[in-house]
């Protein structure tokens, strides 16, 4: 008997993401460590658009989505490729087809470490490092009184809230807030019976996000998060944030600390424009959405 069998090579084609069957969608982000559960998948399914890499008898080896905003603008995320088939040029591929379908679209995504010097190399542009804060928060330190009221959004409430968040994404995202709404638990800062800031948390793998949070200053975007905190003692929970400041200062009193770094990239258009006294996004809504 031959010692060792050399495997015949394979060829991989283009399909649409949501022709497979999301446990394979669940296996490939099993197999790169990350803690998407299938709801999740369903979630991004619905949140954007996406291809899979697919051998001649249909297993996935590999994914890409990307999630349109308005007419010229979309985050691209869940770029994986299984681990026995990385190094081949399937990533490149994979994001080659992702920039001939988002044409004329501004871009931007989180890049891990590993995907780095693939983005650079197709032009993308470094923002901002992102941070992963998570952990089990037991106890929330004492703040002082909100500037504001702080209550749950009710169901009819999107649109002011969108209105409100357009500044800080750069783009209106209605359409995926209204979305994430479905599944989450929004907060939202009033002053003045007017919208000053939303944070909204929802399941993700096997614990909780909460984001996006949208907020005028740091004190804001605190008492926002601290008030779904105060429902998630004793739970998991993930917060990704561009802060370094007061913000991730209080992240870290909470027992959420940075697990991880990715970087923000764009390609086209700056995505990121702080602007004074403007919303500005303390947290992310995911990875893949920004
Ligand atoms: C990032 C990822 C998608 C890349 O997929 P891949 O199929 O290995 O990518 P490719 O084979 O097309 O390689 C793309 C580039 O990555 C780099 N690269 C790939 N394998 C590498 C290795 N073993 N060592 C060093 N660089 C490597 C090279 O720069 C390569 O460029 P080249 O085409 O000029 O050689 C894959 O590693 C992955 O799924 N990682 C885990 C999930 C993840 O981090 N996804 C990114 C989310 S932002």
């Amino acid at each position: 008997m031959a010692k060792s069998v050399r495997v015949k090579s394979f060829e991989l084609f283009p399909q649409d993401i949501c022709e497979v069957d999301i446990q394979s969608l669940h296996a490939l982000s099993l197999g790169v460590g990350w803690p998407h559960r299938p709801a999740d998948w369903e979630l991004f399914r619905r949140a954007g658009q996406g291809i899979v890499a697919v051998d001649g008898i249909g297993r996935v080896f590999g994914s890409a989505m990307w999630f349109p905003h308005g007419e010229d603008f979309a985050t691209v995320g869940l770029v994986i490729t299984t681990p026995r088939a990385q190094a081949n040029g399937a990533g490149r591929w994979l994001m080659e087809q992702v920039l001939t379908r988002c044409d004329g679209r501004h871009l931007s995504l989180n890049s891990t470490r590993a995907a780095y010097p693939l983005y650079i190399s197709l032009g993308f542009e470094v923002e901002a490092t992102v941070f992963l804060h998570d952990g089990i928060t037991l106890e929330i330190p004492t703040l002082p009184a909100a500037d504001g009221v702080l209550s749950e959004l009710s169901t009819d409430g999107i649109e002011e809230l969108a209105a409100f968040d357009a500044p800080a994404f750069g783009t209106e995202r209605g359409k995926l807030l209204s979305l994430l709404s479905e599944v989450a638990v929004t907060c939202v800062l009033k002053r003045n019976d007017v919208v000053v800031g939303y944070a909204m948390r929802r399941k993700f793998g096997s614990g909780h996000v909460i984001g996006p949070i949208v907020a005028l200053n740091d004190a804001d975007a605190v008492q926002l998060t601290a008030w779904h905190l105060k429902s998630l003692s004793g739970k998991q929970t993930r917060i990704d944030t561009r802060e370094k400041g007061a913000f991730s200062d209080f992240l870290t009193t909470c027992r959420l600390n940075i697990s991880e770094t990715t970087t923000t990239m764009s390609k086209g258009r700056r995505f990121l424009n702080r602007a004074e006294n403007k919303p500005w996004i303390y947290g992310l809504a995911g990875h893949a959405l920004s």
